[in-house]
């Protein structure tokens, strides 16, 4: 089979993308009108056009202004199935998404209203598209432990609806350190824990998410490569590292797709996964992503399954389910 009918045929799931990071412009749009919201843009065009990130505070202040929007649980709705047609279209069957619930309750919009939008999408999702889905609740790592804290008390009631806690947001300076007693309460509540560590933090950070706040995922961990003593840890206790390679590529942490490391975390046995991060944001959905590793870095068909293989694996879904889901791509060829 050609690669890129393979890419398209793999099942996937994508287990690192924040929901407001797939805030299409067309739909940015329509929403603000619908709310009578002014943006600093006059078309879809001079929206693009504003998107030349350079690293990733430069990207976030864009992402969070986008958000602004957002206001009724009609437009949570509407922004979570857009990215489902998206996920149908490349054959992702499971998505594990990031939502950020303190950039909408800081603007005063109810918890409720955003966890109520998204959930209502994800039912319909798995009634259109079959697709399974987790919610992931992100704390912002740029606001306080105790905005961090409150965040957790207000999703409580929700426990059901949301498996797990991330971390995100500008990750320089607000090391994972920061929210050691509110991951350690967000575990005793039962939530699984992921969080942003080795994107444009040092390595260090990512052994303050495994040791500090009990990581069940790396979020990027790309940098864990410059500390061989990591690379071990990582590979011995088949830590999944959930990789953006798009995202990485226009946000500078790396600056050509060619000299992305994916593929040697790969063949040293890292347990990579392949994700779109903010895919409006940084030019690609699932398959762009797979694309774009598969032509720069030149990878074969076995790769490109492994990382279809070890998305489920890193997943939250049952063992049986994901057994399943295994024997389909091992079955493709
Ligand atoms: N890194 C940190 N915070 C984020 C990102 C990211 O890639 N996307 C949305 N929030
Ligand atoms: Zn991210």
């Amino acid at each position: 089979m050609n690669q890129l009918e393979l890419i398209q045929r793999m099942p996937k799931a994508e287990l690192h993308v924040h929901i407001e990071g797939t805030f299409e412009p067309e739909l940015m749009f329509a929403i603000a009108q619908r709310n009578q919201i002014e943006i600093p843009y006059k078309s879809v065009e001079e929206v693009k056009q504003a998107y030349n990130f350079h690293n990733l505070q430069s990207f976030l202040d864009i992402y969070y202004a986008g958000a602004n929007v957002l206001i009724v649980e009609q437009d949570f709705y509407d922004l979570a199935m857009a990215y489902f047609k998206k996920c149908a279209a490349d054959h992702v069957v499971h998505t594990e998404m990031f939502f950020d619930p303190q950039t909408h309750t800081d603007r005063g919009v109810a918890f409720a209203t955003v966890i109520n939008g998204l959930q209502r999408a994800c039912d319909d999702a798995k009634a259109k598209f079959g697709i399974s889905s987790h919610l992931i609740m992100c704390f912002l790592r740029h606001l306080s432990e105790e905005a961090a804290f409150e965040t957790l008390q207000q999703a409580l009631p929700y426990k059901d609806q949301i498996i797990g806690v991330g971390l995100d947001s500008s990750e320089v300076g607000h090391p994972p350190s920061k929210f050691e007693r509110v991951f350690a309460q967000a575990r005793e509540e039962g939530f699984l824990v992921v969080a942003h560590a080795g994107e444009e933090g040092p390595a260090e950070y990512v052994w303050e998410a495994l040791d500090l706040l009990k990581v069940n995922r790396v979020d990027h961990g790309v940098r864990s490569e410059e500390d061989p003593k990591l690379m071990q840890r990582l590979i011995a206790e088949k830590m999944p590292l959930t990789v953006c390679p798009l995202s990485n590529l226009k946000l500078c942490v790396v600056n050509d797709m060619a000299d992305h490391n994916i593929r040697r975390l790969l063949q040293q046995g890292v347990h990579v996964t392949v994700n779109s991060d903010d895919p409006s944001y940084f030019g690609g959905y699932m398959n762009d992503n797979f694309i774009a590793i598969a032509e720069a870095l030149a990878l074969d068909n076995d790769e490109l399954k492994q990382l279809a293989i070890n998305s489920f694996e890193a997943s939250f879904i049952s063992d049986e389910d994901k057994q399943t889901w295994v024997e389909k791509i091992k079955a493709l060829n």
